[in-house]
């Protein structure tokens, strides 16, 4: 199983600025990317070609959307489907992300929809859970993770190739604050994640990627990278500059 190393743009950077970042990565970590490690890009829609045009003839190197609809086409002003994600050369989406679901309202059930209309035309999905700091406290781990793949799941059916699934557990306490989740944190939460996997998916699910967010950064993913059941990382904040994710992609 490879490691999924994956940059989260936001909604940071232009065109020109999208594909000297690529470039740039692309000149820092190529040549010494492992057999074992794979590089993805989420830029945002508008810079998704410039993206996935530098990395087209890299091995290794892929790109995807932020975000897409439920549907192939229609009056959905302001939407993106996923063909049109990977007419431009986009591999990938990203459903269930943090900010998707408490900054823009986006509930289990839609995440869901999401989840499996993008794996049913052509993407690999990267699906991402994780608790607030409230629910945290109130030792509501193990309960969020669980509805939110239990729900957010449902609909995936049970034969999907296992590398066409990743999950990205991203406490919402940690992601764009500094704070990353501590190694005994980490490894519980993906410990859990992957039982709950196994229980959905059966014993594929060994081979599905587990990705840490929250914080990672150079100094942190040495060690986080190496923690039971991580199978990569979903950086924010460290991504935007290639300096600092090639590192963490060679890490
Ligand atoms: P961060 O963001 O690395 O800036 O914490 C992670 C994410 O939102 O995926």
């Amino acid at each position: 199983m490879k490691k999924l190393m994956a940059a989260n743009w936001k909604m940071f950077k232009t065109w020109d600025e999208a594909s000297s970042t690529a470039q740039e990565l692309v000149d820092l970590a190529a040549a010494k990317l492992p057999d074992d490690r794979e590089v993805l890009v989420f830029p945002p829609f508008t810079a998704l070609k410039a993206v996935a045009d530098v990395f087209a003839s890299k091995s290794g190197f892929s790109a995807g959307g932020q975000d897409y609809y439920i549907e192939e086409e229609g009056a959905f002003t302001g939407e993106i489907a996923p063909k049109m994600l990977l007419d431009v050369g986009g591999t990938y989406g990203l459903t269930g992300h943090s900010e998707r679901r408490h900054v823009l309202g986006e509930d289990d059930e839609y995440i869901a929809d999401k989840t499996s209309y993008g794996l049913a035309n052509g993407l690999k999905v990267v699906f991402c859970i994780g608790e607030k700091i409230e629910e945290r406290k109130g030792g509501r781990v193990e309960e969020v993770l669980e509805r939110q793949m239990r729900i957010g799941l449902k609909d995936v059916p049970k034969d999907i190739a296992p590398e066409n699934l990743s999950v990205a557990y991203e406490p919402v306490w940690a992601i764009g604050t500094g704070e990353v989740a501590g190694p005994e944190e980490i490894m519980e939460a993906h410990a859990f994640t992957r039982k709950i996997l196994i229980s959905i998916f059966g014993e594929k699910a060994n081979e599905m990627r587990i990705l840490y967010g929250g914080s990672v950064k150079p100094g942190n993913c040495n060690e986080i990278i190496a923690l039971d059941n991580v199978d990569g990382v979903l950086v924010g904040g460290a991504s935007l500059l290639s300096e600092s994710f090639s590192q963490i992609v060679l890490a």
